[in-house]
Protein backbone atom coordinates (compact mmCIF):
# COMPACT_ATOMS: atom_id res chain seq x y z
CA UNK A 1 0.00 0.00 0.00
CA UNK A 2 2.88 2.19 -0.80
CA UNK A 3 1.79 6.35 -1.63
CA UNK A 4 5.06 7.66 -2.27
CA UNK A 5 4.79 9.74 0.77
CA UNK A 6 8.49 9.74 0.75
CA UNK A 7 9.41 10.28 -3.06
CA UNK A 8 12.73 12.24 -3.42
CA UNK A 9 13.21 12.40 0.25
CA UNK A 10 16.50 10.70 1.67
CA UNK A 11 16.76 9.07 5.49
CA UNK A 12 19.09 7.75 7.99
CA UNK A 13 18.52 4.35 9.47
CA UNK A 14 19.94 3.46 12.65
CA UNK A 15 19.58 0.20 14.25
CA UNK A 16 18.55 -2.46 11.76
CA UNK A 17 19.83 -6.08 13.33
CA UNK A 18 17.58 -8.69 11.47
CA UNK A 19 14.30 -8.84 10.28
CA UNK A 20 12.51 -8.69 13.29
CA UNK A 21 13.74 -5.44 13.83
CA UNK A 22 11.87 -2.20 13.53
CA UNK A 23 14.39 -0.44 11.88
CA UNK A 24 14.27 -3.34 9.48
CA UNK A 25 10.92 -2.94 8.78
CA UNK A 26 10.82 1.05 8.52
CA UNK A 27 13.90 0.86 6.21
CA UNK A 28 11.70 -1.50 3.96
CA UNK A 29 8.57 0.61 3.65
CA UNK A 30 10.43 4.32 3.23
CA UNK A 31 12.36 2.56 0.48
CA UNK A 32 8.86 1.59 -1.03
CA UNK A 33 7.57 4.84 -0.40
CA UNK A 34 10.30 6.54 -2.72
CA UNK A 35 12.88 7.25 -0.06
CA UNK A 36 16.72 7.09 -0.80
CA UNK A 37 18.52 5.45 2.74
CA UNK A 38 21.60 5.25 4.39
CA UNK A 39 21.68 2.52 7.05
CA UNK A 40 24.30 2.25 9.73
CA UNK A 41 24.66 -0.12 13.24
CA UNK A 42 27.61 -0.52 15.66
CA UNK A 43 30.00 -2.48 14.38
CA UNK A 44 29.76 -5.59 16.57
CA UNK A 45 25.56 -5.80 15.53
CA UNK A 46 26.62 -5.25 11.83
CA UNK A 47 28.88 -8.47 12.04
CA UNK A 48 26.45 -10.33 14.09
CA UNK A 49 23.54 -9.10 11.40
CA UNK A 50 22.23 -9.07 8.82
CA UNK A 51 22.07 -5.93 7.85
CA UNK A 52 23.80 -6.17 4.56
CA UNK A 53 20.71 -8.26 3.00
CA UNK A 54 18.75 -5.25 3.91
CA UNK A 55 20.70 -3.03 2.04
CA UNK A 56 20.37 -5.33 -0.96
CA UNK A 57 16.62 -5.32 -0.78
CA UNK A 58 16.59 -1.60 -0.36
CA UNK A 59 18.16 -0.59 -3.86
CA UNK A 60 21.86 -1.50 -2.51
CA UNK A 61 21.44 1.75 0.50
CA UNK A 62 25.12 1.98 1.36
CA UNK A 63 25.91 0.52 5.24
CA UNK A 64 28.21 2.88 7.28
CA UNK A 65 29.13 1.27 10.35
CA UNK A 66 28.90 3.74 13.55
CA UNK A 67 28.54 3.40 17.52
CA UNK A 68 25.90 6.06 18.38
CA UNK A 69 27.99 6.58 21.22
CA UNK A 70 31.12 7.78 19.99
CA UNK A 71 30.85 11.71 18.64
CA UNK A 72 34.10 10.49 15.89
CA UNK A 73 31.57 7.77 14.49
CA UNK A 74 28.78 9.73 14.61
CA UNK A 75 30.58 13.05 12.46
CA UNK A 76 32.01 9.96 9.85
CA UNK A 77 28.93 8.84 9.50
CA UNK A 78 27.02 11.50 8.77
CA UNK A 79 29.74 13.01 6.42
CA UNK A 80 29.68 10.35 4.64
CA UNK A 81 26.05 9.91 4.56
CA UNK A 82 25.51 13.18 2.68
CA UNK A 83 27.96 12.50 0.04
CA UNK A 84 26.20 9.01 -0.78
CA UNK A 85 22.90 10.86 -0.82
CA UNK A 86 24.09 13.70 -2.41
CA UNK A 87 22.96 16.28 0.29
CA UNK A 88 21.31 16.82 3.45
CA UNK A 89 18.96 14.12 5.02
CA UNK A 90 15.44 15.03 5.34
CA UNK A 91 14.46 11.96 8.16
CA UNK A 92 16.57 10.30 10.58
CA UNK A 93 15.76 7.02 12.89
CA UNK A 94 17.02 6.51 16.00
CA UNK A 95 16.17 2.64 16.87
CA UNK A 96 18.98 2.04 19.30
CA UNK A 97 18.31 0.19 22.85
CA UNK A 98 20.82 -1.71 25.38
CA UNK A 99 21.30 -2.47 28.62
CA UNK A 100 24.00 -4.38 30.23
CA UNK A 101 22.37 -4.59 33.18
CA UNK A 102 19.18 -6.02 31.88
CA UNK A 103 21.31 -8.66 29.27
CA UNK A 104 22.70 -9.29 32.82
CA UNK A 105 19.59 -9.74 34.57
CA UNK A 106 20.84 -7.48 37.41
CA UNK A 107 17.75 -6.13 39.41
CA UNK A 108 17.24 -2.83 39.35
CA UNK A 109 17.68 -2.24 43.35
CA UNK A 110 20.96 -4.08 42.83
CA UNK A 111 22.38 -2.01 40.00
CA UNK A 112 25.32 -1.93 38.36
CA UNK A 113 26.56 1.53 38.09
CA UNK A 114 28.93 1.24 35.40
CA UNK A 115 26.24 -0.80 33.02
CA UNK A 116 23.86 1.69 34.05
CA UNK A 117 25.84 4.44 32.38
CA UNK A 118 26.51 2.50 29.30
CA UNK A 119 22.80 2.05 29.39
CA UNK A 120 21.86 6.09 29.20
CA UNK A 121 24.67 6.32 27.00
CA UNK A 122 23.58 4.05 24.21
CA UNK A 123 19.93 4.22 24.78
CA UNK A 124 19.54 7.85 25.42
CA UNK A 125 22.28 9.82 25.22
CA UNK A 126 23.34 8.82 21.82
CA UNK A 127 20.02 10.17 20.59
CA UNK A 128 21.17 13.46 21.78
CA UNK A 129 24.92 12.63 20.21
CA UNK A 130 23.05 11.92 16.79
CA UNK A 131 21.01 15.29 17.06
CA UNK A 132 23.69 17.45 18.02
CA UNK A 133 26.38 16.06 15.39
CA UNK A 134 23.62 16.58 12.45
CA UNK A 135 22.75 20.18 13.96
CA UNK A 136 26.77 21.02 13.47
CA UNK A 137 27.16 19.62 10.48
CA UNK A 138 24.25 21.05 9.48
CA UNK A 139 22.46 17.54 8.06
CA UNK A 140 19.14 17.77 7.90
CA UNK A 141 16.47 19.74 5.50
CA UNK A 142 14.44 22.57 6.67
CA UNK A 143 10.96 19.96 8.03
CA UNK A 144 13.00 17.69 8.21
CA UNK A 145 11.98 14.56 11.01
CA UNK A 146 14.18 12.76 13.54
CA UNK A 147 12.21 10.35 15.31
CA UNK A 148 13.75 7.75 18.35
CA UNK A 149 11.86 4.75 19.81
CA UNK A 150 10.58 4.95 23.15
CA UNK A 151 8.28 2.58 25.66
CA UNK A 152 5.58 3.25 28.13
CA UNK A 153 7.80 2.07 31.10
CA UNK A 154 9.22 5.92 30.50
CA UNK A 155 5.79 7.15 32.41
CA UNK A 156 4.78 4.06 34.71
CA UNK A 157 6.87 1.29 35.80
CA UNK A 158 7.29 -2.00 34.67
CA UNK A 159 9.80 -3.62 36.88
CA UNK A 160 11.24 -5.64 34.13
CA UNK A 161 12.31 -3.04 32.38
CA UNK A 162 14.82 -2.24 34.53
CA UNK A 163 17.21 0.76 33.89
CA UNK A 164 15.74 0.93 30.33
CA UNK A 165 12.73 2.65 32.07
CA UNK A 166 15.20 5.78 33.06
CA UNK A 167 16.61 5.97 29.78
CA UNK A 168 13.39 6.13 27.86
CA UNK A 169 12.09 8.64 30.18
CA UNK A 170 16.14 10.59 29.11
CA UNK A 171 15.26 10.09 25.41
CA UNK A 172 11.56 11.54 25.75
CA UNK A 173 13.04 14.59 27.65
CA UNK A 174 15.92 15.15 24.88
CA UNK A 175 12.80 14.96 21.89
CA UNK A 176 11.44 17.73 23.85
CA UNK A 177 14.45 19.68 24.43
CA UNK A 178 16.26 19.17 21.41
CA UNK A 179 13.15 19.57 19.58
CA UNK A 180 12.92 23.41 20.92
CA UNK A 181 16.55 24.38 19.64
CA UNK A 182 16.13 22.42 16.54
CA UNK A 183 12.45 23.83 15.56
CA UNK A 184 13.72 27.54 16.15
CA UNK A 185 17.63 26.64 14.64
CA UNK A 186 16.10 24.80 11.25
CA UNK A 187 12.88 23.61 11.55
CA UNK A 188 13.27 20.11 12.05
CA UNK A 189 11.09 18.54 14.46
CA UNK A 190 11.94 15.67 16.85
CA UNK A 191 9.30 12.99 18.14
CA UNK A 192 9.30 9.95 19.94
CA UNK A 193 7.02 6.96 19.37
CA UNK A 194 6.16 5.13 22.27
CA UNK A 195 5.67 1.17 20.72
CA UNK A 196 3.53 -1.57 21.83
CA UNK A 197 5.56 -4.52 23.42
CA UNK A 198 7.02 -6.06 20.04
CA UNK A 199 8.87 -9.30 19.35
CA UNK A 200 12.50 -8.47 18.79
CA UNK A 201 15.97 -9.24 20.02
CA UNK A 202 16.00 -5.75 22.38
CA UNK A 203 12.78 -6.11 23.14
CA UNK A 204 13.11 -10.54 23.90
CA UNK A 205 15.60 -9.47 26.41
CA UNK A 206 13.14 -8.30 29.03
CA UNK A 207 12.53 -10.36 31.81
CA UNK A 208 9.08 -11.41 31.37
CA UNK A 209 8.72 -10.45 28.32
CA UNK A 210 6.23 -12.69 27.07
CA UNK A 211 3.55 -12.03 30.07
CA UNK A 212 4.43 -7.93 29.02
CA UNK A 213 3.32 -9.24 25.37
CA UNK A 214 -0.04 -10.52 26.41
CA UNK A 215 -0.99 -8.14 29.13
CA UNK A 216 -0.86 -5.51 26.80
CA UNK A 217 -2.32 -7.29 23.63
CA UNK A 218 -5.32 -7.59 26.75
CA UNK A 219 -5.60 -4.16 27.65
CA UNK A 220 -5.47 -2.61 24.79
CA UNK A 221 -8.73 -1.43 22.43
CA UNK A 222 -7.37 -2.29 19.25
CA UNK A 223 -4.53 -5.05 20.63
CA UNK A 224 -0.97 -4.51 20.28
CA UNK A 225 0.91 -2.78 17.90
CA UNK A 226 3.66 -4.92 15.37
CA UNK A 227 7.04 -3.72 13.93
CA UNK A 228 5.12 -3.41 10.46
CA UNK A 229 2.49 -0.76 11.96
CA UNK A 230 4.94 0.98 13.81
CA UNK A 231 7.12 1.12 10.91
CA UNK A 232 3.85 2.63 8.93
CA UNK A 233 3.77 5.25 11.75
CA UNK A 234 7.39 6.16 11.51
CA UNK A 235 6.60 7.16 7.64
CA UNK A 236 3.73 9.40 8.54
CA UNK A 237 5.68 11.07 10.82
CA UNK A 238 8.97 11.68 8.34
CA UNK A 239 6.19 12.70 5.37
CA UNK A 240 4.85 16.52 5.02
CA UNK A 241 1.72 15.40 6.20
CA UNK A 242 3.08 16.30 10.01
CA UNK A 243 5.06 19.11 9.36
CA UNK A 244 3.71 20.54 12.52
CA UNK A 245 4.21 17.71 15.06
CA UNK A 246 7.26 18.27 16.92
CA UNK A 247 8.60 17.54 20.59
CA UNK A 248 6.24 14.85 21.44
CA UNK A 249 6.02 11.34 22.38
CA UNK A 250 3.21 9.76 20.59
CA UNK A 251 2.00 6.40 22.06
CA UNK A 252 1.41 4.10 18.83
CA UNK A 253 0.09 1.02 21.28
CA UNK A 254 -3.61 0.02 20.27
CA UNK A 255 -5.21 2.02 23.49
CA UNK A 256 -3.17 0.74 26.03
CA UNK A 257 -1.82 3.85 27.55
CA UNK A 258 -5.32 5.32 27.98
CA UNK A 259 -6.86 2.30 29.43
CA UNK A 260 -7.13 1.72 33.13
CA UNK A 261 -8.49 -2.13 33.11
CA UNK A 262 -10.16 -4.30 30.24
CA UNK A 263 -13.47 -6.13 30.42
CA UNK A 264 -10.42 -9.21 28.96
CA UNK A 265 -8.51 -8.74 32.44
CA UNK A 266 -11.02 -8.89 34.73
CA UNK A 267 -12.36 -11.72 33.06
CA UNK A 268 -8.76 -13.47 33.89
CA UNK A 269 -8.90 -12.41 37.13
CA UNK A 270 -12.54 -13.43 37.86
CA UNK A 271 -11.66 -17.41 36.33
CA UNK A 272 -8.29 -17.26 39.12
CA UNK A 273 -10.85 -16.50 41.70
CA UNK A 274 -13.09 -18.70 40.82
CA UNK A 275 -15.84 -16.87 39.73
P1 LIG B 1 16.63 -4.59 18.00
O1 LIG B 1 17.43 -5.38 18.96
O2 LIG B 1 16.34 -5.19 16.69
O3 LIG B 1 17.28 -3.14 17.80
C1 LIG B 1 18.10 -2.51 18.73
C2 LIG B 1 19.28 -1.97 17.95
O4 LIG B 1 20.15 -1.15 18.74
C3 LIG B 1 20.15 -3.09 17.36
O5 LIG B 1 20.20 -2.98 15.96
C4 LIG B 1 21.50 -2.83 17.99
O6 LIG B 1 22.58 -3.23 17.19
C5 LIG B 1 21.44 -1.32 18.17
N1 LIG B 1 22.51 -0.82 19.04
C6 LIG B 1 22.82 -1.27 20.29
N2 LIG B 1 23.90 -0.61 20.74
C7 LIG B 1 24.25 0.29 19.78
C8 LIG B 1 25.28 1.26 19.66
N3 LIG B 1 26.18 1.46 20.64
N4 LIG B 1 25.36 2.00 18.53
C9 LIG B 1 24.47 1.81 17.52
N5 LIG B 1 23.46 0.91 17.58
C10 LIG B 1 23.36 0.16 18.70
O7 LIG B 1 15.25 -4.29 18.78
P2 LIG B 1 14.03 -3.29 18.50
O8 LIG B 1 12.94 -3.77 19.36
O9 LIG B 1 13.81 -3.14 17.05
O10 LIG B 1 14.55 -1.93 19.15
C11 LIG B 1 14.55 -0.70 18.50
C12 LIG B 1 14.08 0.40 19.42
O11 LIG B 1 12.69 0.22 19.73
C13 LIG B 1 14.82 0.45 20.76
O12 LIG B 1 15.00 1.81 21.13
C14 LIG B 1 13.81 -0.20 21.68
O13 LIG B 1 13.99 0.16 23.03
C15 LIG B 1 12.52 0.38 21.11
N6 LIG B 1 11.31 -0.28 21.54
C16 LIG B 1 11.20 -1.63 21.43
C17 LIG B 1 10.07 -2.26 21.90
C18 LIG B 1 9.98 -3.75 21.87
O14 LIG B 1 9.15 -4.30 22.58
N7 LIG B 1 10.77 -4.42 21.06
C19 LIG B 1 8.93 -1.51 22.49
C20 LIG B 1 9.13 -0.08 22.51
C21 LIG B 1 10.29 0.49 22.06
Amino acid sequence: MAHQLLQGKKGLIFGALDERSIAWKVAEHAVAEGAQIVLTNAPIAMRMGKINELAAACNNAPVIPADATSIADLENLITRGMEHVGGKFDFVLHSIGMSPNVRKSIPYDETNYDNFLKTLDISALSFHKVLQTAKKLDAINEWGSVVALSYIAAQRTFPGYNDMADAKSVLESIARSFGYQYGFAKKVRVNTISQSPTVTTAGSGVSGFNAFIDYAEKMSPLGNADAEQCAQYCISLFSDYTRMVTMQNLFHDGGFSNTGVSHLLIEDLNRLNGQ
